[in-house]
């Protein structure tokens, strides 16, 4: 029998998790207090019959959880993306919410939210969104938590060289079309993407103040923090831009 020690192929281009491997068409991530969850949901996920996400596949002799791997591309950073990227991505989470409701898992609230669907969590097949991966902030929530910050990270950026704000705020819309967002939760949309930009700040902020296990260098961590409130300023500033977009 192969060694799969020495087969182990490191699968950097993650933001948190040291450490990640591939071992044939398994991925190898070190056990952590969020596993039980992910394990509970992604097999409620495979019972409900939605593919895009990996099977857990238990935990191996060194502790680590199995999972399968999904063929394709995982973008290492956040782009701009085309339209139909980002109605596929949108698709895709109403399909992974739409399997959580009701669920035991989804408890008293509507979905089993994902909480950190950014491109970077998302593989691509032939130029298009087909799994998500990465379920350790899983948890019951609103799925606006999810589409806050997916509006955010997808379709919003205050670069200079990202496109006109306008044509951002339309690429919002693109999504939350795609996901077939009721009216009531797309009046609140921009609030969740400002509370999902603060959380950023927030969650980045503690990790400055303790790294623990965060494989991420003192200078990424202060960029990520000053990234994530230039992005709260855009937003705001150009709030009415994206609330027209969407009413
Ligand atoms: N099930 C999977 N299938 C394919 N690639 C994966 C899978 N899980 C992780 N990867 C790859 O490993 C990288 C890091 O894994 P990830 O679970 O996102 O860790 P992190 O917590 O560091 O973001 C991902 O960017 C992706 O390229
Ligand atoms: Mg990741």
């Amino acid at each position: 029998m192969v060694d799969a020690l020495d087969d182990a192929v490191p699968l950097p281009g993650g933001r948190i998790t040291k450490k990640v491997v591939r071992i044939a068409d398994t991925v190898r991530r070190p056990a952590s207090a969020a596993s039980p969850f992910v394990a509970d949901l992604l097999g409620l996920l495979e019972k409900r019959g939605f593919t895009g996400a990996p099977r857990c596949l238990g935990r191996d002799d060194v502790g680590r959880d199995i999972f399968s791997y999904v063929p394709g591309w995982v973008p290492p950073r956040f782009q701009q993306w085309t339209d139909t990227q980002v109605a596929a991505a949108g698709a895709l989470v109403r399909d992974m919410h739409d399997a959580t409701r009701g669920s035991l898992l989804a408890g008293r609230h509507q979905v089993v939210c994902h909480n950190d669907l950014g491109p970077n969590n998302t593989v691509f097949q032939d130029g298009h969104p087909v799994a998500f991966i990465d379920f350790d902030t899983a948890a019951p929530g609103s799925p606006l938590e999810d589409l806050g910050y997916m509006a955010w990270v997808w379709c919003v950026s205050s670069k200079a060289e990202a496109p006109p704000v306008e044509v951002q705020a339309a690429q919002v819309r693109v999504l939350v079309d795609a996901y077939g967002l009721g009216g009531p939760e797309r009046e609140v949309l921009v609030d969740a993407m400002l509370e999902r930009q603060s959380r950023n700040a927030r969650f980045w902020a503690e990790v400055q103040a303790d790294p623990g296990d965060v494989e991420v260098s003192r200078e990424q961590v202060a960029e990520r923090i000053a990234w994530s409130r230039r992005e709260h300023a855009h937003t705001v500033g150009n709030r009415r831009v994206f609330e027209s977009a969407l009413s």
